[in-house]
C-alpha cells in the first residue's frame, strides 16, 4: 500500500437572498421542480461560510454549524446532499462540515438559501468536482431549493421550466447587484422570532395540497414576475413597490389559507406592514414595498433617499430589535480549494473524471 491520502478541503462563501416573487410549491420531489418560476435578490452582509473536509478515514459525516454539533435533522439533510456529491465524483469518503451563517437560522431569513448554496460549492471543490456556476446552482437545489439563487449575486431569476426530466429548470443572474445602487433592502428583524418547525419545502407542499387559493396563485404569478423584473430593469420604484407587496400578499394568502394554517408572522410583523402601507398613503406614492419569506422578519425595500422616512416610521412599531440595511450583493464565492490539478471535471449524469490540465485550461475559457 502506498502513502495515506490527504484529506480533501474547500471553503466556499454564500449569501442569503430575499425572493420579489416567491417559490411555494414542488411539482417533482425528487427532481426538485418548482411549479412556478421566482425572482430574487442576494444580498450583501449577510453570508454562510462552509468549510468541507472529506477524509479518508472518517466513517460518518458531521456538521459543525455554527460552533455546535449540528440538529439530527440538519445533519441528516446535510448527509443526504453528500451523497449526491460523492456519487458524483466517485468519492466515497465521509466529511467534517464546518460552517458559521453570521445571521439567525432558521428564522425566515433563507439560512437554508446560503447554507446550501456554500455547501454545494465547498463539497464540490473539496470533492475534487470542477464544477461551472449553472452546475453548482443545480446542485445547491438539491439541499433546498432556492438556495440555487444564492449561487448568483444581484437580481436572479429561477425558471421552473416544463420538461419532465427537468433540464429547462435552472436559476438565471438577470442584473448584477450594481445595476440599482440606490435599492437597500432595510430588514426588520423582529423581536423573539419564533424558529420555524417545519422546513419550508414541507410546509409548502401542504399549501399545494390543501390551500384553495393555490391554483389562482399559479395563474397570476407568470405576469407579476414579468412585471417586477420590467420594474427593476427600468429602476423603477413606483412600479417595484406596490407589485412586491401585491405578490407577498399573495404569498401569505396561499400560506394562511393553507390546512391547518400557516402563520409566519407575529403581531409586530403586521404592525410592520401596517405601517408601511401607511406611509404610502400618507406620503401619496409607494415610498417602500414589505416582504417576508416562511419567517416572522420583514424585509422593506425603499431607495436610499427614503431610508431616513422609513426608518422613522417604523421606529414607532413595538417589538422590533434591529434593522439591518442590505444592498445587492455578491453570489457565491471559493475561498480556497484544492489545488487544480486535483480537480475533477462533472460528466453529465453525475460521475466524473480527471481532466488534463490542458484541457480545463480550455474549458474555463479566459480570464479564469
Ligand atoms: P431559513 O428561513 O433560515 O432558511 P429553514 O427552516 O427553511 O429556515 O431552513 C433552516 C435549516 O437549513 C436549518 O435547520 C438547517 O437544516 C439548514 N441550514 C441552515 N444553515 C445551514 C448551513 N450553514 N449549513 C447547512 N445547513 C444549514
Ligand atoms: C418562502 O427553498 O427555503 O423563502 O428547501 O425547506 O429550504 P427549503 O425551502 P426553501 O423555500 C423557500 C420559500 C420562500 C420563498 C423563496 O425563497 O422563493
Amino acid at each position: 500500500m502506498g502513502e495515506r491520502e490527504p484529506a480533501r478541503r474547500a471553503s466556499y462563501e454564500a449569501s442569503p437572498n430575499i425572493a420579489l416573487v416567491k417559490y411555494w410549491g414542488v411539482r417533482d420531489t425528487a427532481l426538485g421542480l418548482p411549479y412556478n418560476s421566482s425572482f430574487s435578490v442576494t444580498l450583501d452582509r449577510l453570508k454562510t461560510r462552509t468549510t468541507v473536509t472529506f477524509e479518508p478515514d472518517r466513517t460518518e459525516d458531521e456538521l459543525l454549524l455554527n460552533g455546535e454539533v449540528g440538529a439530527p435533522a440538519a445533519t441528516a439533510a446535510v448527509g443526504r446532499f453528500l451523497d449526491r456529491v460523492r456519487a458524483m465524483a466517485s468519492l466515497p469518503w465521509r466529511a467534517t462540515v464546518r460552517s458559521t451563517n453570521n445571521f439567525q437560522t432558521a428564522s425566515g431569513l433563507a439560512s437554508s438559501a446560503s447554507g446550501f448554496a456554500a455547501l454545494a460549492g465547498a463539497a464540490a471543490a473539496a470533492s475534487g468536482l470542477d464544477l461551472p456556476p449553472s452546475e453548482i446552482s443545480r446542485l445547491a437545489r438539491f439541499g433546498s431549493g432556492s438556495a440555487c439563487r444564492s449561487t448568483y449575486g444581484g437580481f436572479v431569476r429561477w425558471h421552473a421550466g416544463s420538461l419532465p426530466d427537468g433540464s429547462d429548470c435552472r436559476a438565471e443572474p438577470v442584473l448584477p447587484a450594481e445595476h440599482w445602487p440606490e435599492l437597500v433592502d432595510l430588514v426588520a428583524l423582529v423581536a423573539n422570532a419564533p424558529t420555524k418547525g417545519v422546513r419550508s419545502a414541507l410546509a409548502m407542499q401542504t399549501t399545494v395540497e390543501t390551500s384553495p387559493q393555490y391554483t389562482r396563485r399559479l395563474e397570476e404569478v407568470p405576469a407579476r414576475l414579468e412585471a417586477i423584473e420590467a420594474a427593476i430593469r427600468r429602476r423603477s420604484a413606483e412600479e417595484l413597490f406596490p407589485l412586491v407587496i401585491e405578490e407577498c400578499d399573495s404569498f401569505r394568502n396561499v400560506c394562511e389559507s393553507t390546512e391547518p394554517s400557516l402563520d409566519y408572522l407575529t403581531a409586530t410583523s403586521r404592525r410592520i406592514l401596517g405601517a408601511v402601507r401607511e406611509l404610502n398613503r400618507t406620503s401619496g406614492r409607494p415610498m417602500a414595498g414589505y416582504t417576508h419569506d416562511a419567517g416572522a422578519h420583514v424585509h422593506v425595500f425603499t431607495l436610499e433617499e427614503d431610508l431616513p422616512k422609513l426608518r422613522a416610521s417604523l421606529r414607532k412599531v413595538e417589538g422590533i430589535s434591529r434593522f439591518l440595511a442590505l444592498k445587492p450583493g455578491p453570489g457565491g464565492r471559493l475561498v480556497s480549494g484544492p489545488p487544480t490539478g486535483q480537480r475533477l471535471v462533472a460528466r453529465r449524469r453525475g460521475t466524473a473524471r480527471a481532466l488534463p490540465r490542458r484541457a480545463r485550461a480550455a474549458r474555463a475559457g479566459p480570464g479564469k
